[in-house]
């Protein structure tokens, strides 16, 4: 279990694998997720964190990305393994998903959300950038993914200043006001699942300090081991 810092960050742009990897790509194509990499020295660390073992042949023989996205690396994750993708893709079109997936020779899409979805059993889980700032229901998804797992990455972010966004609900005339889940909400809803936590380290929860995103955010990795043997 890691917390993000600017020594970590720096560490791993000494060699910066996934934009390299990225710049090998044999399809290019404008997909939101890849330009968040290239953008985002930080978000390729943490992409470095949860999926490197994926990236060559070796590592688990099948991974389901929860709102995983698409980016130039997707075909290097699906063509050596079973890879699954739940993902309405709100981020991305169509014809994205039909050109990545001709470039993976193939792979199981469930356009959905995680919840509605029975994806059967999985080597590993990984869930990057989507608990708890776009989807609340953290608890609720460890409860769902591990017992269909040998093993769950996350990437959790949360902002230890406080952060809120006004929605407006489909269909209603409500206005709602989403606050942030802060470290220690997001704390709290890991430690039902702390003894299957690697290295759990609840005080990483605490820090504001040294934030590497222009937004101040604060990203926790957390790897946890699943029901699955
Ligand atoms: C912030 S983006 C992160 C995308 C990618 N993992 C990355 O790090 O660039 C959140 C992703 O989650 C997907 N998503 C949102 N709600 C979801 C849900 N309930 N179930 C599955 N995926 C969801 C979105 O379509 C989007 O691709």
């Amino acid at each position: 279990m890691k917390r993000l810092d600017p020594a970590m960050l720096h560490a791993y742009l000494d060699g910066d694998p996934v934009a390299r990897l990225a710049a090998q790509a044999k399809v290019t194509l404008p997909l939101t997720s890849q330009r968040w990499l290239d953008e985002s020295a930080p978000k390729r660390l943490i992409y470095n964190a949860l999926y490197a073992d994926c990236l060559s042949p070796g590592g688990p023989a099948s991974l389901l990305d929860v709102g995983g996205g698409l980016t130039l690396l997707t075909p290097l994750l699906a063509s050596t393994r079973r890879y699954g993708l739940i993902d309405p893709l709100f981020h991305e079109t169509a014809g994205s998903l039909s050109a990545i997936r001709e470039a993976s020779g193939g792979f199981e899409h469930f356009d959905s959300d995680w919840q509605a979805v029975d994806p059967g059993r999985w080597d590993l889980i990984v869930a990057n950038d989507l608990f708890p700032n776009v989807d609340q229901r953290l608890g609720m998804f460890l409860d769902w993914a591990l017992p269909r797992a040998r093993e769950v990455r996350l990437s959790l972010t949360f902002h230890n200043t406080p952060r809120w966004y006004a929605l407006q609900r489909p269909g209603l005339e409500e206005r709602l006001t989403m606050l942030a889940f802060d470290g220690a909400r997001t704390r709290a809803a890991l430690e039902p699942f702390a003894s299957r936590i690697e290295g759990w380290t609840p005080d990483l929860f605490n820090g504001n300090d040294g934030s590497v995103f222009p937004n101040g955010r604060q990203v926790v990795i957390v790897r946890l081991q699943g029901d699955l043997t």
